[in-house]
């Protein structure tokens, strides 16, 4: 439909029911047919009727809604022009702190321009995956066969697994060679999921995958791998880890599931509960923390006959497929050991580095997320007839949550580079402690950001649509990265031990 052009004073004679025209941001829409179906009710829209309404819309909608509502649009007002800006596909966002320090204008002895490029080029395919991610959260819903298979063909699952092998060769998004991705570009990888804002659905789709495939990739055959590998990162098969147990989370060693050799030696049969399993709901395949005769070993089970899994409910959305397994003489290859029996302890250490910098890498831009709607909000919502940011306490709030979270990012970026540069050996040796320690700060952080933040919503924080969708999402679910991947107390711990195993023996103060 072609715009036309009013002036105000027309508009002020559309003030009548059956005739009711408003003007926000210098755009005239015309509500009469929407009045009777408008959530907020009719009252408010006579009340504004024939007016300038853009200041008290934009208190109580998000931006969005205009996109939504586009129809009703009828024209502009002759000589002004908008002043409130949308979103466009790609685009950084100027709001303070939005973006990490180096899409801000500062200088950084990291990225250079194949990140920049490669961060719009993923963001305009996260951006074109972003509703339909959304919707599956809303309906708690499996993520489908097609979605996984849209996330496989732009790499997105492949990527979330760091730089390698299995990259090479591939042409990944703004045309990156896949020997070139390192672990900056990882980064990108994770912070761009996250502005899908469903952390539920990300879990589901993504991070089962992100703390399995590794298993497989690090400490499985030849042949498990050409098997398994492709299928997994095209999204045609999907994988879950399944560690815990009812009788052992944090306490790993005391896993009770046995895998028993048959006689003919050619199975493992294998016996055993599994809980709070990301993505189990829905796996082809897990990867099973088991004790055989000597110690703990890893397998790679598929679903199969004695493999049964249900839902568990947890705060988040059900399309995690948070699962409770259950394996009842479930029969498995003994060419599905993953790594050496007996030893699968290493197996389970060696991927939490790399999950807990995933787990950072996502907290960090949740925060990131939040903090850009607290200074939108601040500044568009009005109490006692000023913004909200003209008050000191709300600029307090604000700074206490911009100064950590920075500090967190830029302990990870840190790590980033060391992980960029030492060998996976090294890796091993010095970086468990230090992102352990990492990790532990970033979920303190988020939970000072998502109390504040609820404090600067009031109660649209925990209001599930609207202004405050983002912040209610992540006060109902930060604590997820606090125990997950290793619990707070536990991060804590382990890198004060590992700390004290470089503790010069004859310091003394
Ligand atoms: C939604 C969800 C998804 C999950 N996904 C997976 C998955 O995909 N795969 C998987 O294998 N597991 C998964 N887990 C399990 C998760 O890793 C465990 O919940 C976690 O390891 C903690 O174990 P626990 O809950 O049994 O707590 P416990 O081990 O019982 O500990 C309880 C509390 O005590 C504290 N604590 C324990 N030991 C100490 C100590 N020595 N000193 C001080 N404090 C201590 C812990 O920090 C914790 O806060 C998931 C859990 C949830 C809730
Ligand atoms: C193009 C014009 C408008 C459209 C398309 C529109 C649409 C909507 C939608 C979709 C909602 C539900 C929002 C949500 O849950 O997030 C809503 C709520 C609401 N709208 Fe509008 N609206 C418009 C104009 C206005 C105007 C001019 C006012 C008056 C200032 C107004 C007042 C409200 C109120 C009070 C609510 C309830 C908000 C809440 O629950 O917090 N709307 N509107």
């Amino acid at each position: 439909m072609s715009l036309k052009t009013f002036t105000r004073e027309e508009v002020t004679r559309h003030n009548v029911e059956g005739d009711l025209w408003i003007i926000i941001d210098a755009s005239v829409y015309d509500m009469s047919r929407f009045v009777d179906m408008h959530p907020g009710g009719a009252f408010p829209i006579l009340e504004f009727a024939g007016k300038d309404a853009t200041d008290d819309f934009y208190g109580l909608h998000r931006q969005d809604v205009l996109v939504k509502y586009d129809r009703y649009r009828i024209g502009t007002i002759a000589n002004e022009q908008p002043q409130i800006e949308f979103y466009k596909s790609g685009e950084m966002s100027k709001v303070p702190y939005a973006e990490s320090s180096a899409w801000m204008g500062f200088k950084s002895p990291y990225f250079n321009d194949s990140h920049f490029k490669f961060r719009v080029a993923v963001r305009k395919i996260c951006d074109s995956l972003a509703d339909e991610a959304r919707a599956f959260e809303d309906a708690g819903t499996k993520p489908s066969d097609e979605f996984m298979k849209k996330l496989g063909e732009n790499h997105l699952l492949s990527m979330n697994i760091g730089p390698g092998p299995m990259l090479h060769g591939l042409v990944l998004p703004s045309g990156l060679k896949g020997e070139d991705f390192d672990y900056f570009h990882e980064i990108i990888v994770h912070e761009e999921t996250a502005r899908w804002k469903v952390r539920g659905f990300d879990d589901g789709s993504v991070a089962g995958m992100v703390i399995s495939a590794p298993t497989i990739i690090n400490f499985g055959t030849p042949a498990l791998k050409k098997k398994y590998i492709p299928d997994i990162f095209s999204g045609k098969k999907r994988i879950c880890l399944a560690i815990t147990e009812a009788f052992a989370g944090s306490d790993v060693a005391r896993i009770r599931t046995t895998a028993v050799k048959t006689a003919d030696g050619k199975h493992y049969l294998v016996n055993g509960t599994k809980k709070w399993i990301t993505g189990g709901c829905w796996a082809d395949l897990f990867s099973v923390a088991v004790q055989t005769d000597k110690g703990m070993s890893m397998l790679l089970i598929e679903r199969s006959e004695g493999v049964e899994t249900k839902p568990i409910k947890t705060s988040y959305s059900p399309s995690a497929g948070t699962a409770y397994v259950t394996f009842e003489n479930v029969l498995v290859p003994v060419e599905n050991l993953l790594g050496k029996e007996n030893q699968g302890f290493v197996v389970v250490l060696s991927n939490f580095n790399h999950e807990r910098f995933v787990m950072i890498t996502q907290v960090s831009m949740s925060a990131r997320l939040v903090i850009e709607e607290c200074f939108k909000w601040a500044n568009q919502r009005k109490v006692f007839g000023k913004r909200l940011i003209d008050q000191p306490v709300i600029r307090n709030k604000l700074a206490k949550m911009v100064a950590s979270l920075e500090s967190v990012h830029a302990w990870m970026e840190n790590i980033a580079y060391q992980m960029n540069n030492m060998t996976y050996d090294e890796q091993s040796e010095k970086l468990a402690g230090p992102i352990a320690l990492l990790k532990y700060q970033a979920t303190r952080m988020i939970h000072d950001v998502s109390d504040d933040a609820c404090q600067i919503f009031g109660g649209r924080a925990i209001t599930k649509t609207g202004m405050g969708r983002t912040v209610e999402t992540l006060q109902r679910t930060y604590k997820f990265s606090a125990i997950l991947g290793g619990a707070e107390e536990i991060m804590a711990d382990l890198g004060i031990r590992q700390a004290m195993k470089y503790f010069p023996r004859g310091a003394r103060l």
